[in-house]
C-alpha cells in the first residue's frame, strides 16, 4: 500500500504525546536513578514513547499523573477481568483488611475458593495456591516429573510459561536464532542455565509432536501449552489439535498441562478447557484468578494432586493462600458466575464487536490486517495471511503496529505494545464505539 496514514503521522503523534506527559517523563527519569531500568518488570520498558505513571483507575478507564484519561485495553496485562477497582472486589478486600493481611495459617477463604474452583474447572479435583504464574507452572512441572518418574517435557515455540530457566526457552526467537539453533531450545536472556530437558516444537505441528514422542516419548513427563496461544498472536489450536495432544499424551503416560494463566476465567468460567471441551491432567491459572491481586492456582486430577496432598511433592510459599488475594478471588468468581455465568455472553459480544470493527476500518483503509483470538482476548497484526504458528507471525509489520498504538494513546486509548487486546466486563458498547471513532479519526484525519 502507499504510505500508511498511521505511519505518516508517527512523528507528529510522538511529539503530541510527549507534550501531554511531562509528569510521567520526569518520574521515569527519577525512577531510573534507583530502580533497575526504572520499571518493575522488563516488558514495561517497551511502552512508547515512555512508560506512563498512573494515579487512579476505575472500570474500563485509567488516568495518568498528568490527568490524561484512557480507555484501558491492557488491563494490567490481563488480570482485571472485571475492570479496575470493581466494587465487589473493593468490598471484599476492605472487609478482610481489618481481620489480618496474612496468617501463614488456615482460614475459611482457602476452601471456599477451592470449592468454587472445583465446581468451575473441568480438570479440578483438587486445588493448590501460589502467588504468580511462574511459580505455579513450576509446581505443575514438578508434579508431572514426580507422577511419571521422567524429567523431560515438550513445549511449543512462542508459548510463555513464566521466567524460570526451565521454561523460558523458544519464546519469541528471531528468525536468525531459529535458523542457528537447529531445533535446540533457545534461551531468551543471559544467565540462564543450559536446558537439556525441554523439547520445543511449533504450535499446531502434529508431525513434529509425533516425532518428539517417537524420539523421547518414554522420557516425557509433560506436554505444556497455552491452549489458545495468547502470548504470540492469540493463535488458536487447529481443529482437533488439542484432542490430538490429549490422545498422544494419554497413550504415552505423559501428563497434559494447560497453562491457563491468560485463558483462565477469560474464555469461560472453566477456562479454555471448558471452551474447547478438552480436559487436561493439570492446569495453571493466575492473572484473572486474583482479579488484580497476586494469586495463582494449580488445578488437577486427584490421582496427581494427591502427591501434593501427601507431601511427597513439595509445594511451599510463605504467602500462599493469603486472605486478601483469596477475598479478591472469591469476589471475582462470584461476580463471574452470577446468573449461570451470563456475563460471558456480553464479554464475547463486545470483544467481537471491537475486533471486527477495527478489522473493517483498517482493511477498508488499505491495510493488510489480521485479527486472531477470541472475544475477551484477541490480537491485531499487520499481516496478509492468517498465522497458525509463531513463525508465521514473524512476517508481521510490528513497527506499524507500534505506530498505531502510539496514535491510539494520543487519542485516549491505551493498548499493549505487542498487539494483544484484553476486554473486561466493565467495557461497554460506549467504550467500544469511542475506540472505533478514535481509530476512524486516526485513519481519516491524520495529524500532520
Ligand atoms: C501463559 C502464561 N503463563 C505464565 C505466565 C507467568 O505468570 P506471572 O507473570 O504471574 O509469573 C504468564 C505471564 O504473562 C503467562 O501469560
Amino acid at each position: 500500500m502507499p504510505t500508511s496514514p498511521i505511519r505518516a503521522q508517527a512523528a507528529a503523534r510522538e511529539s503530541s504525546v510527549r507534550a501531554k506527559i511531562p509528569g510521567s517523563l520526569a518520574r521515569y527519569h527519577r525512577a531510573q536513578q534507583s530502580l533497575a531500568g526504572g520499571v518493575s518488570t522488563a516488558l514495561r520498558r517497551s511502552a512508547r514513547p515512555s512508560p506512563l505513571y498512573f494515579q487512579h483507575a476505575a472500570g474500563p478507564r485509567i488516568t495518568d499523573v498528568d490527568a490524561n484519561s484512557y480507555i484501558d485495553y491492557t488491563l494490567a496485562w490481563g488480570p482485571l477481568i472485571l475492570g479496575h477497582a470493581h466494587p465487589a472486589i473493593n468490598r471484599a478486600i476492605a472487609a478482610q483488611l481489618p481481620l489480618g493481611h496474612t496468617y501463614g495459617a488456615q482460614h475459611d477463604l482457602e476452601f471456599q475458593v477451592a470449592e468454587l474452583l472445583c465446581r468451575a474447572i473441568p480438570c479440578a479435583d483438587l486445588i493448590a495456591y501460589a502467588n504468580s504464574g511462574t511459580e505455579i507452572v513450576q509446581v505443575a512441572l514438578r508434579l508431572a516429573r514426580a507422577a511419571t518418574g521422567r524429567t523431560k517435557y515438550l513445549k511449543f515455540e512462542g508459548h510463555y510459561h513464566g521466567w524460570d530457566d526451565s521454561v523460558l526457552v523458544s519464546y519469541r526467537p528471531t528468525r536468525q536464532q531459529i535458523d542457528s539453533a537447529a531445533g535446540a531450545p533457545i534461551p531468551v536472556g543471559l544467565g540462564q542455565r543450559p536446558n537439556h530437558e525441554t523439547l520445543a516444537v511449533e504450535w499446531n505441528d502434529r508431525p513434529a509432536v509425533e516425532r518428539a514422542f517417537a524420539e523421547a516419548g518414554n522420557d516425557l513427563a509433560a506436554v505444556v501449552c497455552e491452549p489458545l496461544l495468547c502470548n504470540s498472536g492469540c493463535l488458536p489450536p487447529d481443529p482437533g489439535f488439542l484432542a490430538f495432544l490429549r490422545d498422544i499424551t494419554t497413550r504415552h503416560g505423559t501428563l497434559l498441562i494447560f497453562d491457563e494463566v491468560i485463558t483462565g476465567f477469560r474464555l469461560a468460567l472453566g477456562g479454555a478447557q471448558q471452551h474447547y471441551g478438552i480436559t487436561p491432567d493439570l492446569a495453571t491459572f493466575a492473572k484473572a484468578a486474583g482479579g488484580g491481586l497476586p494469586l495463582s492456582i494449580l488445578a488437577g486430577r486427584r490421582e496427581f494432586m494427591t502427591l501434593i496432598a501427601d507431601g511427597k511433592v513439595v509445594h511451599a510459599g510463605t504467602l500462599n493462600g493469603n486472605p486478601i488475594a483469596l477475598a479478591a478471588a472469591k469476589a471475582t468468581l462470584e461476580e463471574l458466575s452470577r446468573d449461570n455465568a451470563a456475563v460471558y455472553a456480553s464479554l464475547w459480544q463486545n470483544g467481537e464487536r471491537l475486533r471486527q470493527g477495527m478489522e473493517t476500518l483498517l482493511r477498508d483503509s488499505g491495510h493488510p490486517i489480521i485479527t486472531s483470538g477470541a472475544g475477551p482476548v484477541f490480537h491485531l497484526s499487520f499481516l496478509d495471511r492468517q498465522p497458525r504458528t509463531y513463525r508465521d507471525t514473524l512476517a508481521a509489520d510490528n513497527a506499524l503496529y507500534s505506530d498505531l498504538a502510539l496514535a491510539l494513546l494520543d487519542s485516549g486509548i491505551l493498548v499493549l505494545p505487542d498487539g494483544r487486546w484484553y476486554l473486561s466486563t466493565a467495557h461497554t458498547p460506549t467504550e467500544i464505539d469511542e475506540t472505533l471513532t478514535a481509530l476512524r479519526q486516526i485513519l481519516e484525519h491524520p495529524l500532520a
